[in-house]
């Protein structure tokens, strides 16, 4: 059982070995670095919130608990039948993400489970036949919307309900002999009555309804593939490049990202996603750089996980936000609700506390991007940049005493902390120390020795 579930987190991990630069063709349609008029509003935004809700809030184990138990279909059965998320208000949802500056959202429309939060014709395995009884996906549009954020869908292109998912390493059906789990060949039987063209129609339908059924949609967010497995699934069995076609014949505008396996394609992804890593470049394809998105939990799980005691505090959140924003990439934070279909405390307090942060610093977040070559940041900082103000903000990731050295301090206008709009002087080192120490930088800002009452304090800079 252990081994399992090693194997199915490495399974998750396999999709970080597929060589983005793989043949160097994808520029994302995005015209590489200079983002494209469709990706405009996105790489602007920079902060949004994933969601990850579904079935699996019930076990409270994560949206893998299924695949890692794991737990045959009958028995999951359980939990469609519990599925009851009385204090689900996604007025409230909208409202915690608005306050935290968060300008998009992503909703598990469908997870690997199965289980659909909209009222589809092609399932029965949808939130209307659970207790809860209605449907989840028209409200939470609304909602989102009306609080000005974009709306974008998650679709998994994995599906553990359906009967003619093909049986893989991830399926909870998986052969029980580890022996056999490692042979393709064990699996063969498993899925002689298991038709994937049928099932190929089924997303396409899906998805379909789901661009035509609420509204403006700006994101598809397809879930995953995994062409180097043991028993792979890949462009060819999700016929991507007819699934990508039709989403994009409806909804032109669609911003996708790039688990569809058609890396080398450029009309085939928009942006890049690293998942759950900090990223300490601005990731390039064929040598130029390209969108991107780092997706995040607070925790660990994506979806509710109880018991989960490794949560990123929020000072670890809001410099992950300034580290992906200077290197021109977008965050996605993850919120996992409870089976309640509420925020839990934990998520709620992170978000609040970035909320307080964004009030006074978005500035530095929204339409900002990578500083401009030639611009070093000061030891201990983060540089964001943004190009149509001009201004520089330079992020105090760890507050130093009193004076921080600035390498750049001929290109600057005027300087001020955001958070207060207090002045921040930049004096020259005295003449004893530049004449005895002449690598280093000739001036300083000068700073309170206190640290400010703000979580990272952030120097903004008019060039
Ligand atoms: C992975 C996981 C999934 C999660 C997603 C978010 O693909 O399988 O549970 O939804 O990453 O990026």
């Amino acid at each position: 059982m252990e081994k399992r579930e090693e194997r199915n987190v490495e399974e998750m991990d396999m999709r970080q070995d597929i060589d983005p630069a793989a043949d160097g063709a994808g520029t994302g349609g995005a015209g590489a670095s200079a983002p494209s008029e469709k990706l405009k509003w996105w790489t602007e935004a920079r902060f949004g919130m994933f969601i990850h809700f579904g079935l699996y809030a019930t076990p409270a184990r994560g949206e893998w608990v299924q695949s890692r138990t794991p737990i045959a279909p009958e028995d999951y059965e359980t939990y469609f039948e519990q599925f009851d998320p009385d204090l689900y208000d996604p007025a409230e949802w909208a409202k915690a993400a608005r306050a935290a500056g968060m300008k998009y959202v992503v909703l598990t429309a469908k997870h690997h489970e199965g289980f659909c939060l909209w009222d589809t014709k092609f399932t029965d395995y949808k939130v209307t036949n659970t207790p809860y009884g209605k449907d989840l996906l028209k409200p939470f549009v609304d909602a989102f919307r009306a609080e000005g954020l974009r709306v974008g869908l998650y679709y998994s292109l994995l599906d553990w309900h359906h009967p003619d998912f093909a049986i893989d390493t991830a399926h909870p059906l998986h052969p029980k002999d580890d022996a056999d789990w490692n042979d393709p060949k064990a699996y063969v039987p498993l899925n002689a009555n298991r038709d994937m063209a049928k099932y190929r129609q089924y997303m396409k339908d899906q998805v379909r309804e789901l661009l035509t059924d609420f509204g403006r949609i700006d994101i598809m967010w397809f879930d995953f593939s995994y062409p180097k497995s043991i028993v792979p699934k890949g462009r060819d069995d999700w016929d991507s490049e007819g699934l990508l076609k039709m989403a994009r014949s409806i909804q032109p505008w669609l911003i996708v990202d790039d688990r569809l396996d058609l890396d080398d394609k450029p009309w085939g992804w928009d942006f890049r996603t690293p998942e759950q890593f900090r990223m300490p470049v601005w990731p390039t394809v064929g040598g130029k750089r390209v969108p991107w998105e780092t997706c995040q939990t607070f925790s660990g799980a994506w979806g509710y996980s109880r018991d989960e005691h490794t949560w990123k505090s929020a000072a670890q959140l809001l410099e992950l936000l300034a580290n992906t924003v200077s290197k021109g990439g977008n965050l996605i934070l993850n919120v996992g609700p409870t089976a309640r279909g509420e925020f839990d405390a934990r998520a709620k307090d992170r978000l609040a506390a970035i909320g307080r942060w964004m009030r006074v610093n978005g500035r530095s977040i929204h339409g900002c991007t990578a500083a401009p070559e030639g611009f070093e940041a000061p030891e201990y900082s983060l540089l964001t940049y943004n190009p149509r103000m001009r201004r520089l903000y330079v992020h105090l990731v760890f507050y130093p005493m009193g004076a921080l050295a600035c390498s750049f301090a001929d290109k600057i206008k005027w300087a001020r902390f955001l958070h207060d709009g207090s002045e921040i002087e930049i004096k020259p080192l005295n003449h004893n120390l530049i004449d005895r120490y002449p690598e280093v930088p000739k001036h300083n800002f000068i700073l309170p020795v206190a640290k400010p009452d703000v979580e990272m304090p952030v120097i903004e800079v008019q060039l």
